[in-house]
């Protein structure tokens, strides 16, 4: 399952591109909303770290056919190639959706919570859907048991369309969506750090460095191969 990283802080952005084998970004207006600022600025930097060719994920504000068209033309415009417009699954997205998708666009179609709404999605041309996980773990519905669903669905039909799974509060969910088939998901730094951590890890790798000093001191594997050049 690929992974991507759901901020656009450019510190946050700058460490996990650097260190995590992340895929892309992605945003929302609220993602956005809490950096603040010049919005293209902060988009244009993103795009900057990442480079051209991972993904960026950018939503639409407008809510009218002819402006979503013209909003996503200038997002990709403005931030080039491997760029996904998100839009928000609404009767006028999915006629913008399909419309853009014709065209030759990215669409990941966004804050869906069922798998009714996928098929709908996938079958206005989608290259994604972004069914959102934990808001529905959160009020007691089966968020992984809605992202099986479309996996299932999708396998079936055989579309191109993939599974971007989003919001998610804790690394389980990530693990499980996995589980069931998501191709892709996108994770907060917090979660993310929650799914490298592991305190037996930690305990191993210290034992190997005290292990190794007991045995042969302070020099290292390094200096060892170097010296004998
Ligand atoms: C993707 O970018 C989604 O918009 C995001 O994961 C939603 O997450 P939230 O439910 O934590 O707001």
């Amino acid at each position: 399952m690929r992974i991507l990283l759901d901020t656009a802080n450019l510190d946050e952005i700058r460490y996990f591109n650097t260190h995590y084998p992340i895929e892309g970004v992605t945003t929302n207006p609220t993602i956005l909303s809490k950096e603040g600022g010049d919005v293209l600025s902060l988009l244009s930097e993103i795009r900057a770290i990442i480079g051209e060719d991972k993904e960026l994920h950018v939503q639409v504000m407008e809510s009218e056919y002819e402006k979503i068209l013209e909003e996503a033309r200038a997002i990709v415009a403005f931030l080039g190639k491997n760029t996904f417009v998100k839009i928000p699954i609404t009767d006028v997205g999915l006629r913008a959706t399909a419309t853009l998708a014709k065209e030759g666009y990215g669409i990941t179609v966004t804050a869906l919570l069922s798998a009714a709404q996928a098929i709908l999605a996938s079958n206005a041309g989608a290259s994604y859907v972004a069914p959102y996980v934990s808001r529905l773990e959160n009020i007691c519905d089966d968020g992984i048991g809605s992202v099986a669903n479309i996996a299932e669905i999708f396998d079936a039909s055989g579309t191109d369309t993939q599974i971007l799974a989003a919001s998610f509060k804790t690394a389980k969910e990530v693990l499980d969506v996995a589980v069931v088939g998501a191709h892709a998901a996108t994770i907060s730094p917090s979660v993310m750090k929650r799914l490298i951590a592991h305190t037996s890890t930690d305990t191993s790798i210290a034992g190997f460095a005290s292990d190794w000093l007991r045995a042969f001191g302070n020099v290292t594997l390094l200096d060892l191969l170097k010296k004998r050049k």
